[in-house]
């Protein structure tokens, strides 16, 4: 197994399956109550079909783009994923730094094992964002704003599919807790981390109280507060509908990240991928959009290009390479992906991103006719 060289991203969460455990891989894989829309959000990709133009030169393919801009290796970001560092003691600096080596941006969770500083220090000057919650305390929201601005962090992801968490039905059996040995390191003053670890509510007192801190009566006018609080531009990510997508862009937003939370959040919600056209209609050219929730393969970045998103976000599949080998097996992660990516746009036809058509994707039946 040691020689196993898993060859696509099913693969490496199957050895990262092997390596984790059972609590840290169950809350790190879960969605949320029967779990429906994680399997749709896979499925719904396998319901769209390429239809590639042939006779194209590809000899000299292309396929970096700029992200708000930022130029990027490929059109994919990492979505921020919580608590990196129980999948590997070099959690989110492995990942920062294997951001870094490949030329993607890399999202920080504000629910990092590893602090917003530490991170920055990880890979220094290489393109990040910060995931925000919002949370009750608005002192506490407008300290971790103004900390990523700090370290030079370059746009605020906004989470807004979370005013409650969703329920994660193995989380309850397993009676889910980051270990004591991890902390919410943005939650813990600078410092301090060793010094009082108890006090300070480590592992799983830390985590809930964290979580339950959330505030639920966010609503789109705390966007202008947000902006007031920050020069940094403001994705909203959790946006899966038309209607939404127009406020957003009314309300000033720079970017809309569709996402339905890698399905851990409303179960039975529609796959990612069968909203984004509504979502790029409403945002009418004005500002760009991204996709994530069920992108495991390169075919998958290009029928979501087709579809009109700028990228795609990752969510599971860097956790599943850090699992396998720390800052590596990110690499490898996004190595596969870029060079699945590379030949599917080719095969479809395309020299660079720029050649993609929305004729290239056809939706089928569930049946796959
Ligand atoms: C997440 N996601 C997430 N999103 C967010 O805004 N803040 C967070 O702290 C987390 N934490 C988190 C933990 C774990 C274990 C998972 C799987 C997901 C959601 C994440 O950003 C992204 O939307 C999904 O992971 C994308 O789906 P895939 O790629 O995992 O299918």
């Amino acid at each position: 197994l040691a020689h196993f060289e898993p060859v696509n991203l099913y693969e490496f969460e199957a050895l990262a399956k092997l390596k984790l455990p059972k609590m840290v891989y169950d809350y790190y894989s879960s969605g949320a109550d029967d779990q429906y829309t994680l399997a749709d959000n896979i499925e719904a990709f396998k319901r769209l079909r390429l239809v590639p133009r042939v006779l194209v030169d590809i000899s000299a393919q292309d396929i970096s783009t700029t992200i708000l801009g930022v130029p990027s290796s490929f059109p994919l970001v990492i979505a921020p994923t919580a608590m990196q560092r129980m999948a590997h003691p070099d959690g989110e600096c492995a990942t920062a730094r294997a951001a870094a080596k490949n030329g993607v941006i890399m999202t920080l969770s504000s629910w990092s094992t590893t602090s917003i500083e530490q991170v920055a220090k990880a890979a220094p000057g290489a393109p990040r964002w910060f995931q925000l919650y919002v949370y009750k305390d608005r002192d506490v929201t407008a300290k971790l704003v103004r900390r990523a601005e700090k370290a030079g962090y370059l746009a605020i992801a906004l989470t807004v599919d979370t005013p409650r968490l969703g329920r994660r039905e193995a989380d309850i059996h397993n009676k889910f807790s980051l270990p004591s040995h991890l902390t919410m390191a943005n939650f813990v003053e600078e410092g301090d981390a060793e010094k009082s670890h108890m006090e300070q509510g480590a592992g799983s007192g830390l985590a809930a109280y964290v979580a339950s801190l959330i505030d639920r009566s966010l609503s789109w006018k705390d966007i202008a507060w947000l902006k007031s609080i920050t020069r940094l531009p403001i994705l909203v990510k959790g946006v899966v509908t038309r209607a939404d997508a127009e406020i957003a862009v009314r309300n000033g937003v720079a970017g809309i990240i569709v996402s339905n939370h890698g399905a851990r959040q409303l179960d039975t919600s529609l796959a990612t991928i069968d909203c984004l056209e509504e979502v790029v209609a409403g945002a009418q050219g004005k500002v760009p959009v991204f996709v994530d929730s069920g992108v495991r393969r390169g075919t998958d970045i290009v029928k979501s290009l087709a579809l009109g998103a700028q990228a795609v976000q990752i969510g599971r599949g860097v956790l599943w390479g850090l699992a396998v080998g720390g800052e590596e097996g990110v690499d490898r992660v996004l190595k596969l992906l870029r060079d699945e990516f590379e030949l599917a746009l080719g095969l479809c036809g395309c020299r660079s991103v720029k050649d993609i058509r929305r004729e290239m994707v056809v939706r089928t039946t569930s049946e796959g006719k």
